[in-house]
């Protein structure tokens, strides 16, 4: 049995884990004192070395990201953390940023130091007010302990870091469009190439991270990459924060090692809430592929969630048992899509917008089942021919839903209607 790896979530029921004095007390701030006194490139050696891949999604390699930007060219670099955290059942970088936001801090400032960036930003999303105080806090303690600003501790190396406040747009989660919403633009999404490692903020050498990906760094400065790469699996290495959510008897953040599998999480989260049984659940949030009973057995890792048809996404696994109507939740999803979609493209604006008329109507009971062959063409005309991975994301819960839920669609035809109780469904009875 996969046990849990409390490393990031190792301070978050201390008191003070939120202040600097805290942090130090349990051992922060060392790692970037070491990564000071290191060659910038063996840092971003490390870091490849460790196997790290972007949590905020894709799963992208850490260092071979870092190592895009170019060096010696003269030009202003920037490090971009993406704490815009909007992706639905998606919450590890909020409680990890209230927590904790030292270990983000530290993280920022190896992390620049092996870019040669003199310049950091937290893209944070706007609505989340107490995160943007907490990180402002634990910004301004930085920079009165000489960890920020000029010259940092006597090492040459300069670190200006901002907090900035999104508008509170999903579209802004989206690398290139982040980019632009910081600059001061409507947030729509970049043509790439050139991607931002080329040219991004203000046009030069940029890296976006995710909250995770970078609060990840200093252990894996403090411990090595080997330790870091003898947990998880080969391909998907290291540990991360699975979030549980739904009817599950004890939701909540579970950072372990990838490969670990929902039915071992449900185990450690007291399984799905009294007298149900799970019926289906999201893997890495609403933009990916439903799984089902079935999957429960499927290891947690990039390449296994894949094989088994969907994507490890950003752990948020969302659970749902036998009272849910896949037809509803699939129609609050498409109504999130809708109305975040940044309108840039035909397919997702036009596409999103249809699947909202079409699902509302079906989950109404009223309908056919020609009306789910028009659902699937409309998918195809969205997946792969979208300008950015929104409107992708937008397909997965109608598809994956028609392919493992046909029949539900069609009792819904038949009974002219919805045949779940919604009460039963919405009325969460777990345990906090
Ligand atoms: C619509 C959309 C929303 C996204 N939202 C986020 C987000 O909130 N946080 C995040 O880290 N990545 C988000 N991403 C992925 C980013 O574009 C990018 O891949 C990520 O920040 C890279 O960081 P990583 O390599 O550390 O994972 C989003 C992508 C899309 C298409
Ligand atoms: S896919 Fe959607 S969100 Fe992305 S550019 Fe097109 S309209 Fe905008």
């Amino acid at each position: 049995m996969t046990t849990l790896t409390p490393i990031l979530t190792k301070v978050w029921d201390r008191p003070d884990s939120f202040t600097r004095a805290g942090y130090e007390a349990n051992g922060g701030y060392q790692a970037f004192r070491t990564a000071l006194g290191m060659d910038p490139d063996a840092i971003i050696q490390a870091v490849k070395d460790s196997g790290l891949r972007g949590r905020g999604g894709a799963g992208f390699p850490t260092g071979l990201k870092w190592g895009f930007i170019p060096q010696g060219d003269g030009k202003a670099h920037y490090l971009v953390v993406n704490a815009d955290e909007s992706e639905p059942g998606t919450c590890k970088d909020v409680p990890l940023m209230m927590a904790d936001p030292h270990v983000l801090v530290e993280g920022i400032i190896i992390s620049a130091f092996a870019i040669r960036a003199n310049h950091a930003f937290i893209y944070v999303r706007g609505e989340v007010l107490h995160v943007i105080r907490r990180l402002q806090q634990a910004v301004a303690e930085a920079y009165d302990a000489g960890y920020l600003g000029t010259d940092i501790l006597g090492s040459g190396f300069d670190l200006e870091l901002v907090v900035h406040s999104g508008a509170g747009a999903y579209i802004c989660g989206e690398e290139t469009a982040l980019l632009d919403s910081l600059e001061g633009f409507r947030g729509q999404p970049r043509l790439k190439p050139p991607f931002p490692a080329v040219a991004g903020l203000y046009g030069g050498p940029t890296v976006v991270n995710n909250v995770e990906s970078i609060a990840s760094v200093p252990a894996i400065i403090t411990n090595g990459a080997d330790w870091f790469a003898s947990m998880g699996t080969e391909k998907s290495k290291g540990f991360g924060i699975f979030s549980l959510s739904g009817h599950v008897t004890r939701p909540g953040q579970y950072e372990a090692p990838l490969g670990i599998t929902l039915r071992e999480l449900l185990d450690m989260a007291g399984g799905v809430r009294a007298g149900h049984r799970l019926k289906f659940w999201t893997p890495g949030g609403s933009s990916t592929p439903l799984f089902t009973d079935e999957h429960l057995d499927v290891p947690l890792d990039f390449e296994s969630v894949g094989a088994a048809g969907s994507m490890l996404g950003t752990r948020a696994l969302q659970i749902f048992d036998e009272t849910t109507c896949v037809l509803r939740a699939v129609l609050r999803w498409s109504e999130f899509y809708a109305h975040e979609s940044c309108g840039k493209c035909t397919p997702c604006r036009e596409g999103t917008y249809w699947y909202k008329l079409m699902l509302k109507r079906l989950e109404q009971g009223q309908g056919s089942e020609e009306d789910l062959d028009t659902l699937l063409d409309l998918s195809d005309n969205i997946l792969g021919r979208s300008f950015c991975a929104l409107g992708d994301g937008a397909t997965s819960p109608v598809t994956s839903s028609i392919q493992y839920f046909r029949d539900e669609y069609i009792k819904h035809f038949e009974t002219g209607g919805c045949p779940f109780d919604h009460a039963a469904s919405t009325v969460w009875a777990g345990e906090m």
